[in-house]
């Protein structure tokens, strides 16, 4: 009889995308996620490079900052000084070299600093909403039709970002994805009376502290304690973390999206996730797996 992961790898269709360090491993999680069913289902997704694109058309997508980044909205002044900080710190994140601890005071220092970036040019509530309308921030194919389908069957989606969760709630709103099972975990930016951005909700959540040190709401998953496994989506080696809080964990099937550096950082992403998505610009994995679980039929 054919296993779950062959159906799975059949329906997915890209083989060649998908790099699987222990299959047995990744079986024996996908028989447990499929036997338990949607009940015991939670889902967990970072959200810039995870939920959105990296690139269409042989451009690159934006992320939350990139949206204000690349913005023609903003002051000049405040693109170039943004431009500067990226250029700097994400080739730190994404060293391969460097450990995940050397990496995390970097880290806090580009977060502060581009927070601060932000409170200097008094960006407001209603520009924010202008400049995703007209950004290149977009959902990966597909994510729409899971998020979608996994409301229909109560499954809770948290979206976990170290970006800003007013720009990533826009974009959800765009998209009419920002259905009732899905809650927010992300930099919150905080506006004063006329509206512009003043300071931000700490804690401070970066792309390393993914874990229940960066949750305000420890409750979160207080009330999902009776949800053991997870799907844990990310792009990043801080994204795999993001499960930390579930309580009495059972199947956690950990999806990798390997978009930049590919080369080098393969190897540390096959190490870690139990599947890996080779610049894959889709939710159909995630979408295969879904509709097992909630007992769905594999073609819509
Ligand atoms: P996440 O996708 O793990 O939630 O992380 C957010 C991404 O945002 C991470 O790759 C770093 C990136 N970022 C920027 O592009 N510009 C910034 O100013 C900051 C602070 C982060
Ligand atoms: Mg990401």
């Amino acid at each position: 009889m054919a296993s779950i992961l062959q159906k799975v790898l059949q329906e997915y269709g890209n083989k060649d995308k998908c790099k699987i360090q222990d299959p047995t491993k990744v079986e024996a999680i996908l028989q447990k996620l499929v036997n338990d069913g949607p009940s015991k289902l939670q889902v967990i997704t970072d959200f810039d490079f995870t939920l959105s694109r990296f690139h269409k058309d042989g451009e690159r997508c934006d992320s939350c900052h990139g949206i204000l980044d690349h913005s023609p909205l903003m002051p000049d002044s405040f693109r170039e000084k943004a431009k500067a900080l990226y250029q700097k710190y994400y080739y730190i994140e994404l060293d391969h070299k460097m450990t995940v601890e050397e990496k995390i005071p970097h880290m806090i220092t580009w977060y502060r600093e581009s927070h601060n970036l932000l409170i200097e040019a008094q960006v407001s509530k209603q520009k924010i909403q202008e400049m995703v309308i007209s950004s290149r921030a977009l959902l990966r194919d597909s994510a729409v039709n899971v998020l979608s389908n996994l409301n229909d069957h109560k499954v809770p989606v948290l979206i976990f970002s170290a970006g800003v969760g007013n720009i990533l709630e826009e974009v959800l709103h765009r998209e009419k994805a920002f259905f009732p099972n899905v809650e927010v975990i992300s930099n919150y930016m905080l506006f004063n009376e006329t509206g512009e951005c003043t300071s931000f909700k700490e804690p401070l959540i970066h792309m390393f502290n993914k874990n229940e040190t960066a949750l305000d709401s420890p409750d979160y998953f207080q009330h999902l304690k009776h949800r053991h496994n997870a799907l844990v989506l990310g792009d990043s080696i801080g994204d795999l973390d993001m499960g930390s809080g579930i309580h009495n964990p059972g199947a956690l099937l950990r999806v990798g999206f390997l978009n930049d550096k590919i080369d080098e950082r393969m190897d540390s992403f096959i190490n870690n996730f139990d599947v890996v998505l080779v610049d894959d610009q889709s939710f159909d994995f995630v979408n295969v797996v879904s509709r097992l679980v909630c007992g769905q039929p594999l073609k819509q």
